[in-house]
C-alpha cells in the first residue's frame, strides 16, 4: 500500500529538517527562510509540538539586536543560491540577509500553543520578549507611513508580483555587474522572475549593503519603498495575536494596542477607491499598482471586509479553478505559470483561510481549503501551481505546502476548526 499523503507531508518536513530549522526545499532554497520557517512550525505542530517550538526558537536565535528577524539565515554554506552571505555582508552571526519578511510567527506561535497549551507554556514565555522586540522593530523601521512598507520586493515574500510594478520601474539596475544566477539551474526559468527583475533586486541589496544595512537610511533613500496591504492585513493580525499571547501571560499590551490601532488607521492611505480594494502603493510617488491579487485577500486576516469589498475579490477569485491567484487572470499582465505574476500559493490560501474563518466565512474557507486540497492531491506537495489548470509549479517536496496540509488542507470540512 502506498503512503498516505498526511505520511508524504511529515516526510517532507524532517527529510527538510537540517537540525531545528527546516529548509523550504531542497536545492531552490538551501537555508533558513523566515516565513518559510514559522509555517514548518506550524506543520510540526501537528506531530512534533516540541520540535515546532525549536523551530522558531531557531529562527529568532538570528534575530538582530535592532529587533528584526532576518528573511534568511545562512547558517551553513551552500554554492547552489544566490545571492548567499557573501552578497549580503550583513557582519551578523550567523551571516543572514539584511531585510525582514512577512511576520507570521506570532500568528503560528499562538495556533501552536492552542493545539497544545501544556507542551508550549514555557517556550511561548521565553519567545515573547523577542517577538515583542520584532514587532517593535516593524512599527519602528517600516510603519512610519501609516500602512506597513517594504524595501524590498522580497521582504514582501511575495517577490515579483505585479504589485510591485511601479517602485521597481525606478529601481536603476544597469549598474550591478555580472552575476549568476542559481534559480533557473534548479527550476524552469519560465516560472521564475525575470533578469530585468534580478538586476533590480540585486541593486537593491547592493543599496543596503552600502550603507552598513541602516534601515533609517534605507527607508529615508533607498530604491525602493512600496506600502504593501498584505503586509499590513499581517501586521495587523500578528499584533493582535501577540497580544493575545502577552495578555495570557500578564503583560501590559497597551503598546501593542497603538500599533493596531495606528496601522488600522493607515488602511486610509492604501484604499484605491477606483479598484474597490486596498492597493499597493509606492510611496516615493504616491503612484497606486491598481492590481488586485492575493495581497488584497488577505483583508480577512485584519477584520471583517465590507460586502462590496468581498463581491470584488471573489470576482477574481471566480476567474480560477483552484484557488486565489497572486494576480488578476482578468488583467493583461496574468502569468499562470511565472511564481508570483499569477500562480495560486497554496501557503497563502492557508493564510487568507485564517481570516476567512475568524470572519465567520466558514462557506468561503472551506471552498478555498477544497480547491487548494484538490490541486496538491493531483499535483504534489509544490511550491506554487498554475491557478487556472492545476499544473505544479517552482519547487517540488516544499516544506510550507507539506505544512498547510498537515494544518489546513488535509483536513476535510468536518476536522476543520
Ligand atoms: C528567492 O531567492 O527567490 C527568494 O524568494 C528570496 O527570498
Amino acid at each position: 500500500m502506498g503512503r498516505s499523503m498526511d505520511e508524504i507531508a511529515r516526510d517532507i518536513l524532517r527529510s527538510n529538517d537540517r537540525g531545528g530549522y527546516t529548509i523550504p526545499t531542497a536545492g531552490l532554497y538551501p537555508y533558513q527562510w523566515n516565513w518559510d520557517s514559522a509555517f514548518a512550525a506550524w506543520g510540526f505542530s501537528t506531530f512534533n509540538p516540541d520540535r515546532a517550538w525549536t523551530e522558531l526558537e531557531r529562527l529568532f536565535e538570528a534575530q538582530w539586536d535592532t529587533g528584526m528577524v532576518p528573511h534568511i539565515v545562512f547558517w551553513k554554506p551552500d554554492p547552489g543560491y544566490f545571492p548567499g552571505p557573501e552578497v549580503w555582508r550583513t557582519a551578523t552571526h550567523p551571516p543572514t540577509s539584511g531585510i525582514s519578511q512577512p511576520p507570521v510567527a506570532a500568528i503560528l506561535a499562538r495556533l501552536i500553543l492552542r493545539a497544545d497549551d501544556a507542551a508550549g507554556r514555557e517556550r511561548i514565555a521565553a519567545l515573547y520578549p523577542k517577538l515583542l522586540a520584532s514587532h517593535r522593530w516593524w512599527h519602528r523601521h517600516r510603519c512610519s507611513a501609516g500602512p506597513a512598507a517594504i524595501t524590498h520586493p522580497w521582504e514582501s515574500g511575495r517577490d515579483n508580483c505585479p504589485d510591485w510594478d511601479p517602485g521597481m520601474a525606478n529601481v536603476d539596475g544597469s549598474r550591478v555587474g555580472p552575476y549568476t544566477r542559481r534559480d533557473t539551474g534548479h527550476v524552469d526559468a519560465s516560472m521564475r522572475p525575470t533578469k530585468a527583475d534580478y538586476d533590480r533586486y540585486l541593486a537593491i541589496v547592493q543599496f543596503g549593503r552600502g550603507c552598513g544595512w541602516d534601515q533609517d537610511e534605507i527607508v529615508r533613500n533607498g530604491p525602493f519603498l512600496m506600502a504593501d496591504p498584505a503586509m499590513t492585513f499581517i501586521l495587523i493580525r500578528a499584533h493582535r495575536d501577540l497580544a493575545a499571547i502577552g495578555r495570557d501571560l500578564g503583560q501590559d499590551v497597551s503598546e501593542i494596542d497603538g500599533w493596531i490601532g495606528a496601522l488600522t488607521e493607515g488602511l486610509a492611505e492604501i484604499w484605491n477607491a477606483d479598484l474597490g480594494v486596498h492597493d499597493a502603493r509606492d510611496l516615493r510617488t504616491g503612484a497606486f499598482a491598481n492590481t488586485l491579487g492575493s495581497g488584497a485577500f488577505l483583508a480577512w486576516l485584519s477584520g471583517d471586509v465590507p460586502p462590496e469589498v468581498e463581491a470584488r475579490l471573489v470576482a477574481v477569485w471566480d476567474r480560477t479553478r483552484y484557488g486565489i491567484p497572486s494576480a488578476d487572470p482578468g488583467a493583461s499582465n496574468f502569468e499562470p505559470r511565472r511564481y508570483w505574476r499569477g500562480p495560486m500559493w497554496p501557503v497563502v490560501n492557508a493564510l487568507i483561510a485564517l481570516g476567512l474563518a475568524d470572519a465567520g466565512r466558514s462557506d468561503l474557507a472551506e471552498r478555498l481549503r477544497a480547491e487548494t486540497a484538490e490541486s496538491i492531491r493531483a499535483g504534489g506537495f509544490n511550491e506554487y501551481f498554475d491557478p487556472m489548470d492545476g499544473t505544479p509549479c517552482g519547487g517540488a517536496n516544499f516544506t510550507w505546502t507539506a505544512a498547510i496540509w498537515l494544518t489546513w488542507a488535509g483536513r476535510d470540512a468536518a476536522e476543520v476548526a
